[in-house]
């Protein structure tokens, strides 16, 4: 009998649940009745905890197209894993202790970054452990795509397409805020697909007077508005040039509650043009999957299915060039997919025209 136990980590992001299906699909496929699948609640909270349902074949049915993840989720700092707080519990410790108590022969992660270094840790420390990178970032190192990026980047493409229609009624200036935490793929990529003629993302620190001359351009030409996709996480060239400490210090006295707030700010004071912010926040995140994320998805999942029957484990299931492979762990932890500044979408969008501030 095997004995499979699986958890989502860290954010939510769309195609979850067509992945836990198809992993759970293919593993009693598999093994038919001798398997048993433990679902996991809350991400690492449920392991450290001991709280875990028994699941049945049913409970995989009629899940693909559903958003969030059915076994709940939640963030549970890498850097906390071996501090002893209040509870006085070793988490590490009591994941260990539960999965053995479980009589587990593998524990199927689902997650982004922080979740891929604590997979890791547990697998240096003798866990059988199979992963899937899911994020709406795409910031997986070792991966060419997550699930969840491209349903939010529908998402945040539809968002930049109905802020067209009100932004040319009105002849005015808007600034579209985009998730993407500390990388840009998302803004870049709903920057192109929704036509944006500026897009500030991390990996291109921008110059505010690149950005208003941009817009003081447009201006002349005669167009009656524009429209900026804002990463979460841009940044201007000066706060580049600064070590992490000081960025947090002055990031902390910011008076906006974001970057965008800040640009806009900016922008009016130097240029006198009208300008709205919109961010639509954890909106991309939500809903169900998008046709490619429900594909992609079920290939990860029966994938991580094969490497679990293959016993082949500390690995995490990537994409590279369109096939589906396995990748340690030990590779993936701790490193981040940015988007490289000359990478062909960035040179694309600049030959039509689009802005990136530098
Ligand atoms: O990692 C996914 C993500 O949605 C990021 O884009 C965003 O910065 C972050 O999670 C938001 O985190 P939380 O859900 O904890 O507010």
């Amino acid at each position: 009998m095997k004995r499979i136990g699986i958890l989502t980590s860290g954010g939510d992001c769309q195609g979850l649940n067509a992945a836990i299906r198809g992993v759970c699909k293919a593993l009693y496929e598999e093994f038919k009745q001798d398997i048993e699948i433990y679902g996991i609640h809350d991400g690492y909270r449920g392991l450290i905890d001991g709280d875990y349902r028994k699941m049945s074949p049913r409970d995989f049915s009629g899940i693909l197209t559903l958003g969030g993840t059915i076994l709940g989720t939640s963030r549970q700092p890498f850097k906390l894993m071996r501090v002893i707080g209040d509870d006085k519990k070793d988490k590490v410790q009591c994941m260990k202790n539960n999965y053995k108590k479980m009589k587990l022969d593998c524990l199927v992660v689902l997650g982004g970054n922080g979740t891929h270094k604590t997979a890791n840790l547990l697998n240096e420390e003798g866990l059988h452990v199979v992963s899937l990178p899911k994020t709406i970032d795409n910031d997986v190192w070792g991966t060419e795509m997550t699930f969840g990026f491209h349903s939010a980047v529908e998402i945040a493409t539809n968002v930049l397409d109905c802020i067209h229609t009100t932004a040319t009624s009105h002849g005015r200036v808007f600034i579209v805020e985009i998730m993407g935490h500390k990388v840009g793929w998302l803004p870049l990529y709903a920057g192109i697909a929704g036509g944006a003629d500026v897009i500030l993302i991390p990996e291109i620190p921008y110059d505010i007077d690149s950005v208003t001359a941009t817009l003081e351009a447009r201006n002349k030409a005669g167009k009656r508005f524009s429209i900026l996709a804002v990463a979460e996480g841009a940044l201007s060239v000066q706060e580049a040039g600064l070590s992490k400490k000081e960025f947090k210090v002055k990031r902390a006295a910011m008076p906006f509650p974001s970057i965008s707030y800040r640009l806009a700010n900016e922008i009016a004071e130097k240029t006198g043009q009208e300008i709205r912010v919109t961010v639509p926040g954890h909106f991309q995140r939500g809903g169900g999957p998008c046709a490619y994320d429900r594909v992609l998805s079920t290939r990860f999942g029966t994938a991580a299915a094969k490497l679990i029957k293959e016993q082949n484990y500390g690995n995490m299931v990537a994409l590279q060039n369109d096939s589906i492979v396995p990748i340690p762990l030990s590779e993936v932890a701790g490193k981040l997919k940015t988007v490289p500044k000359n990478c062909e979408e960035v040179m694309s969008a600049k030959e039509i025209g689009i802005t990136f501030g530098d």
